[in-house]
C-alpha cells in the first residue's frame, strides 16, 4: 500500500493530493483538483504516466508479462474456455454458469443477421477498398438501422446494443471480406459456434458444402480470446472518449475501429506480415535489424515493442503455439515466413538494443502468419482484431456509461502558439 498522501510544491506552495490504491498494480495520485489548487495542468503526451479512469475489467502487468480478464489469467481462459465465455466474463464480471452461458450464446446467435438493406452499403465501396475502411463506414452506419438501441441512458438498450455489436461484427467482417474478393455474401448459421460461423461466412461458397475444420475453428476462437480486451489502449481510450460525450455505441465502436487501424496499434499485424514478407529470408534479417536500430531510419520491427509490456507479451506466446497448431493441422511443414519470424525473434531477443529497450514480440508478431495460413489476406488481419476487440470496447464503454462519476472527457494543453495580436488587413501584409 502506498503512502496515502502525495505532496507537490508549486511556486513555493505545498499542495497535498490523495493517493488511491488499486486492488493490484500501481497506485495513483488523484490530481483532479490540481488546476483549481495551482492553476497548472499536468503534461503527459501519450499518457505514459496517466490513468484515465478506474476500471475492474482487465489488468496488465507489463514487467511480469501477465494479462488478466476480470482476474483470470489469459492463459487459462485461452486453454479452457471459449470466446463467448470470455465475452460474458468481460461484460458481466464473472464466469457464466452453464445456464447463463447457454442463454448468452443463444442471445448472441439470434442477433447475428444484419438488416437486409445494409447489404447495399457494401456496393458503394470500390472492390479494392481496404476492408478496414468498409468496417469503419458500415459499423458507424449501424446506428441508422438500430435506432431502438441507441439511448445510452436505458440499461435495456445498452444491453441490446452490446449484444448486437458482438453478434454482428463477424457477419459484417465476413461481408467485408466477401465483397473484397468478389464472392456472394454468406448468411450466418445458427447451428454453428461463433468462430465456426465466422469461418463459414468467410470461406463457404454457394456451389458446394463447406465443412468448417474444428481444429481451425478452435484456433480462430482462441485468437479472438487473445484480442478481446487490453486495458486502456489507444482504441479503447478512443471508444471511452467518444462515449463520454453520449454518442451512441455504434458510433463509438466505429471510432475505435478507426483508431485500431493505425500501424502502431492494431494495424501492426498486417504491417508485421508485410515486413516478414519484405525480409523474405533469414539471411536478410541482420539488414532489417540494423535499420530498426538506426535512429535516422523510420523503419521499426513491426510486432515488436509495447507501451506496457516490458517483457514477453503473454498473448504472443499463446499465439506462437496456435501458429504451430494451425500449420500442423494444415500440413504446412515449413513456412518460410515462420522461419524468418522465429529467427528474427531469436536475434532480436539477444540484441543489446532490443534488450536495453525491453522490446519483445507482441501479439501482432505471430498472428499474421496464423491468419494467412487460415486463408485470410493481410488486409483482413486488422478486421479480425477489430472483430475480437469489439467485446472489450463494449465492456469498457458500458463500465464508463454506468460509472456515476463519469463526465465528458476534455483534456487541456500546453499552449506555445502566438500570443494575442490584432488582425492585419490583407493589403498591409508583407
Ligand atoms: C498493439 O496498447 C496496447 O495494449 C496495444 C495492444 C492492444 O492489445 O490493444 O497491445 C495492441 O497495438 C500492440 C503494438 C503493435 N505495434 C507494433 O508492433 C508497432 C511496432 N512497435 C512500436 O511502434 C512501439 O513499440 C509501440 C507503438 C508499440 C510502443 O510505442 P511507445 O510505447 O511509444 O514506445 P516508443 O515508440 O517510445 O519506443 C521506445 C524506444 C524508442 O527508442 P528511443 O526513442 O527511446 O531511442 O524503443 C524504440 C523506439 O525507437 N522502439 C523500437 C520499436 N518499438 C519501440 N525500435 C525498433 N522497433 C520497434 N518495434
Amino acid at each position: 500500500m502506498a503512502d496515502n498522501n502525495a505532496k507537490l510544491n508549486v511556486g513555493g506552495n505545498a499542495h497535498d493530493f490523495d493517493v488511491l490504491d488499486g486492488s493490484i498494480g500501481p497506485s495513483v495520485v488523484n490530481i483532479s483538483s490540481l488546476y483549481k489548487d495551482t492553476g497548472m495542468f499536468t503534461y503527459d503526451p501519450g499518457f505514459t504516466s496517466t490513468a484515465s479512469c478506474e476500471s475492474k475489467i482487465t489488468y496488465i502487468d507489463g514487467d511480469e508479462g501477465t494479462l488478466l480478464y476480470r482476474g483470470y489469467p489469459i492463459e487459462q481462459l485461452a486453454d479452457h474456455g471459449d470466446f463467448l465465455e470470455s465475452c460474458y466474463l468481460l461484460l458481466y464480471g464473472e464466469l457464466p454458469t452453464k445456464a447463463q452461458k447457454d442463454d448468452f450464446v443463444s442471445r448472441v446467435t439470434y442477433h447475428t443477421m444484419i438488416h437486409e438493406q445494409m447489404n447495399r452499403f457494401f456496393s458503394g465501396f470500390r472492390r479494392d477498398a481496404h476492408p478496414m475502411a468498409v468496417m469503419v463506414g458500415t459499423v458507424g452506419a449501424l446506428s441508422a438501422f438500430y435506432h431502438d438501441s441507441t439511448d445510452i441512458t436505458d440499461p435495456h438498450q445498452r444491453m441490446v446494443a452490446s449484444l448486437r455489436m458482438i453478434a454482428k461484427m463477424p457477419t459484417i467482417a465476413a461481408m467485408a471480406y466477401k465483397y473484397h474478393v468478389g464472392q456472394p455474401f454468406v448468411y450466418p448459421r445458427n447451428d454453428l459456434g461463433y468462430a465456426a460461423n465466422f469461418l463459414h461466412m468467410c470461406f463457404a461458397v454457394p456451389c458446394e458444402e463447406y465443412k468448417v475444420n474444428p481444429v481451425l475453428a478452435r484456433a480462430m476462437d482462441r485468437i479472438f480470446i487473445l484480442h478481446a480486451d487490453h486495458e486502456q489502449n489507444a482504441s479503447t481510450s478512443t471508444v471511452r472518449l467518444a462515449g463520454s460525450s453520449g454518442a451512441n455505441p455504434f458510433a463509438c465502436i466505429a471510432a475505435g475501429i478507426a483508431c485500431l487501424w493505425g500501424p502502431a496499434h492494431g494495424g501492426a499485424n498486417e504491417a508485421a506480415l508485410n515486413m516478414l514478407s519484405e525480409i523474405g529470408s533469414v539471411d536478410r534479417i541482420p539488414e532489417f535489424v540494423a535499420r530498426a536500430k538506426d535512429k535516422n531510419d523510420p523503419f521499426r520491427l513491426m510486432g515488436f515493442g509495447h507501451r506496457v509490456y516490458k517483457n514477453y507479451d503473454p498473448r504472443a506466446r499463446i499465439m506462437q503455439k496456435t501458429t504451430h497448431e494451425v500449420l500442423g493441422e494444415l500440413g504446412i511443414k515449413d513456412d518460410p515466413l515462420l522461419d524468418v519470424a522465429m529467427e528474427l525473434e531469436k536475434i532480436a531477443l539477444n540484441d543489446e538494443y532490443f534488450v536495453d529497450k525491453k522490446l519483445y514480440p507482441n501479439i501482432d508478431f505471430y498472428s499474421g502468419i496464423t491468419l494467412r495460413a487460415l486463408g485470410f489476406p493481410t488486409t483482413m488481419f486488422t478486421v479480425l482484431f477489430a472483430l475480437a476487440r469489439t467485446v472489450g470496447w463494449i465492456a469498457q464503454w458500458k463500465e464508463m456509461v454506468e460509472d456515476p462519476s463519469q463526465r465528458i472527457g476534455r483534456p487541456r494543453q500546453l499552449y506555445t502558439g502566438a500570443k494575442l495580436r490584432d488582425y492585419t488587413p490583407i493589403d498591409q501584409r508583407r
